[in-house]
């Protein structure tokens, strides 16, 4: 059976290494992976990582232009399960949630919401004014989703991939596409206990670079050509 069809696109909000860890994840899913990165979203990449736009698109198969508006992702007659913005700038999630569709990332969202798909916001922005908040209300009125990176430390994180991961770890859960490595909430621990709290799978926490392998593998020549 085919994996689930994607829509990762990535935006100008801090927590450029939200698509960089969902990507690695998505694909070991064996998740088909469309790719839209806006300009902004690759300078902020940069800034924050010292990585090139040419490194996320090596993570999906198929990657597209901002401006092309022509893209599959376009149409609703081209079928997806579902579109994640990681981060997602308050930029674009005013223009999704006032139907401003002027790029294909808006786009898509748009189509994403008339076909009654799932569309998951991962908004950064601290603090929000009344402006921002409504823009959430709209798009959730919609039937989006918005997912801030907002960590849980119920599961004790010690580092930051382990904060990362805890939103990642959601967003995977609301694509209905959770790895060996989602952790999970299972009641408080037992004197004797605390890994229960920890994690599910005793090899997750040893298991957290397993996926970088995949970075180096495009598989996907439009990925691969970073000229767009
Ligand atoms: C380093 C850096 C961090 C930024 N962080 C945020 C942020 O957390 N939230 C936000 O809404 N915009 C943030 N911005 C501003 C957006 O990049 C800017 O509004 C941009 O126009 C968004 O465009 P886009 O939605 O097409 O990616 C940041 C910009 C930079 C350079």
């Amino acid at each position: 059976m085919p994996g689930l069809r994607i829509v990762v696109a990535v935006t100008g909000a801090s927590g450029a290494v939200y698509p960089l860890r969902l990507l690695e994840r998505l694909r070991r899913t064996g998740a088909e992976i469309h790719l839209v990165l806006s300009r902004a979203g690759e300078k902020t990449l940069f800034l924050e990582t010292g990585r090139k736009a040419a490194e996320l698109k090596a993570l999906a198969d198929h990657c597209w232009p901002m401006e092309d508006i022509s893209a599959p992702l376009a149409s609703g007659s081209f079928r997806t399960d579902g579109m994640v913005v990681a981060p997602c700038s308050i930029h674009t999630l005013s223009a999704i949630a006032w139907g401003i569709s002027s790029n294909l990332i808006v786009r898509a969202a748009d189509v994403t919401l008339k076909e009654r798909r799932r569309l998951i916001l991962m908004v950064r922005e601290s603090p929000f004014h009344l402006g921002h908040l409504r823009a959430m209300t709209a798009v959730a009125e919609m039937g989006g989703i918005i997912a801030p990176p907002i960590p849980g430390f119920y599961n004790q994180p010690s580092t930051i991939e382990d904060l990362v991961d805890s939103s990642v770890d959601r967003v995977l859960d609301l694509l209905g596409l959770a790895d060996e490595d989602v952790r999970r909430w299972s009641g408080p621990p037992s004197a004797a206990g605390r890994d229960r709290v920890v994690s599910n799978n005793p090899a997750v926490s040893n298991n957290k670079d397993q996926s970088s392998a995949d970075a180096s593998d495009p598989e996907s020549d439009e990925c691969a050509d970073d000229s767009d």
